[in-house]
């Protein structure tokens, strides 16, 4: 299992007014769970040399699985490169929430492309799934639109997700694209919701290990709000109530 970083339960993530927040998103966040600056590890002001993992850990209120973790997005890359390598990779997006961390891991793997010795060729392709209603997965999930999933017969597929919680998109779309006899699947999730609801499914690579609660930012949405803020943060009951459909 891939080493991820894994964020406490009982974390209360940083407070707002340390992050750039946009205006209109203010009243609705309780905190910034995962910064920008954590999720792409190249943000300059995060120095974190020198820094233990204890104090880091208290500093940012995350817990490391072990301590190589702390570049995680690059060895992510290096993994499904050593993994998935040797034969042409299928990098599937599934849009919309997966799409900002798509766009980062694909600049990581393709500079690891243009730096070493070996090369592996990378195209991409996306899918347009949709399970969520408000705060709550439904049980109908539906590929609403992207491209034919006929096209991946005989590749190397790498899914690249937002978020799992209950595991059934994933478990959904992994049966689809199976029936399409791809040569390879593996998948690798942003997120994964510490949840009593989780089928048990586990993607083959994790970035963060999250609580339980709503998050937004990043790409992922509240009813299509929340895409256009940078940070992971944790959506206010208020707002669940505000942007109700
Ligand atoms: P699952 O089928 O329950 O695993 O849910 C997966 C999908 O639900 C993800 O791809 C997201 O689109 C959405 N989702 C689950 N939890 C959250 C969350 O905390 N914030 C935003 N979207 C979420
Ligand atoms: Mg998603």
């Amino acid at each position: 299992m891939a080493s991820y970083l894994e964020i406490a339960d009982d974390s209360k993530g940083h407070e707002l007014d340390l992050f750039c927040v946009p205006k209109h998103y203010e009243e609705d966040l309780d905190s910034v769970i995962i910064p920008n600056g954590l999720i792409k590890d190249r943000n300059p002001s995060m120095d974190i040399s020198g820094i233990t993992s204890a104090s880091f850990n208290e500093r940012m209120h995350v817990t490391f699985s072990t301590a190589a973790v702390l570049n995680w997005a690059e060895r992510l890359a290096r993994d499904i490169v050593r993994d998935m390598g040797g034969h042409h990779i299928v990098a599937l997006c599934v849009l919309k929430g997966g799409y900002k961390f798509f766009a980062d891991l694909m600049d990581y793997i393709k500079t690891l492309n243009q730096n070493s010795d070996e090369s592996v060729p990378l195209t991409v392709d996306f899918i347009r799934l949709k399970s969520y209603s408000n705060d709550e997965s439904t049980n109908c999930v539906k590929v609403i639109g992207g491209d034919e999933l006929s096209a991946l017969a005989g590749k190397n597929v790498l899914i690249v997700e937002d978020i799992v919680e209950t595991g059934k998109t994933m478990e959904t779309l992994l049966k689809l694209l199976n029936e399409c006899r791809p040569k390879m699947v593996k998948v690798v999730s942003l997120l994964v919701k510490r949840t009593p609801r989780s089928s048990g499914y586990r993607p083959d690579y994790i970035g963060f290990e999250v609580p339980d609660k709503f998050l937004v930012g990043y790409a992922l949405d509240y009813n299509e709000y929340f895409r256009d803020l940078s940070h992971i943060c944790i959506l206010s009951e208020k707002a669940k109530e505000k942007y109700k459909v």
